[in-house]
């Protein structure tokens, strides 16, 4: 006789996540850490560790219908009925089994994702936008003081003078891309910290070390 086939939903979780799902979790975290505190913003190493993010993304997102089952997006709906329903099942300290995220965590690993979304379309605009179309550049400013203290001066001494301004300055006023990326980064830090919490928290509840299903080893 088979055992009945227990629904998806409520199977024992990975003992492991497969290759892929821990490959590009830690790619992803790297790409951010890099990001966020290394690479100069708007940098050539900026964008390409951006492009390699962007893949990373793109690559999880089509393992989302072609992975392992625990790692599709159908194991992991974003539901906010669900997701209120573990916040009750929490409250009343019941604990069901998931086969993949829990309902929980499965609307924030959805908030991240779409967070580097926007992260990512907007730092692509921006990285093949041309300068003026990033926001007002310092440019004209810096030319024109350099114009008034021009005398004896040679003119590529004033285009370094105008190119260090303009490094110190960043861009100058920030176009609305630029808004829009670096709020999305401080979203993303947000919730960052609202997974790691969240990563804590279950770990605590449930007792089980669900970190170690992320790192490597062997299913
Ligand atoms: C999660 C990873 C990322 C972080 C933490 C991050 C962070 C930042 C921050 C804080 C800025 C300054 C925004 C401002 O001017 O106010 C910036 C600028 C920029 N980022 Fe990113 N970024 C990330 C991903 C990307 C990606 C994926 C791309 C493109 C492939 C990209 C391309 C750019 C460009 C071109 C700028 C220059 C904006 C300007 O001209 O002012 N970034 N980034
Ligand atoms: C930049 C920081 C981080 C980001 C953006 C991030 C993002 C994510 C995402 C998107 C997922 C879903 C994975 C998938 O299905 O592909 C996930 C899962 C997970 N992350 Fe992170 N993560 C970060 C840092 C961390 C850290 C520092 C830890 C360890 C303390 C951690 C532990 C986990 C665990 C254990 C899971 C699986 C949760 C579960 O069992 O449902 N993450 N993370």
């Amino acid at each position: 006789m088979t055992a009945p086939a227990v629904p998806l939903e409520t199977a024992p979780p990975p003992r492991r996540w497969d290759p892929v799902v821990k490959l590009t979790h830690w790619t992803i975290v790297g790409a951010i850490l890099a990001n966020g505190l290394i690479t100069e913003e708007g940098s050539s190493p900026h964008v390409w560790v951006g492009y390699a993010l962007a893949a990373t993304l793109a690559l999880r997102l089509i393992w989302g219908v072609i992975g392992p089952a625990e790692a599709r997006f159908t194991a992991f709906p974003p539901s906010p009925a669900r997701a209120l329903a573990h916040l009750r099942e929490i409250a009343q300290g019941r604990r069901s089994q998931h086969a993949s995220h829990n309902p929980l965590g499965a609307l924030m690993v959805y908030a991240i994702w779409s967070t580097l979304a926007v992260i990512v379309v907007t730092g692509v605009l921006m990285a093949n936008a041309p300068a003026e179309a990033k926001g007002p550049v310092a440019a004209p400013p810096a030319a024109e003081a350099a114009a008034v203290h021009s005398e004896a001066r040679e003119p590529d001494e004033i285009g370094e003078e105008a190119e260090e301004q303009e490094g110190a300055e960043g861009h100058g006023e920030e176009g609305p891309l630029a808004e829009v990326h670096e709020t999305a980064v401080n979203l993303l830090y947000v919730l960052i910290l609202l997974h790691i919490a969240g990563v804590v928290f279950e770990t605590r509840r449930s007792g089980r070390r669900i970190v170690l299903a992320m790192l490597p080893g062997r299913r």
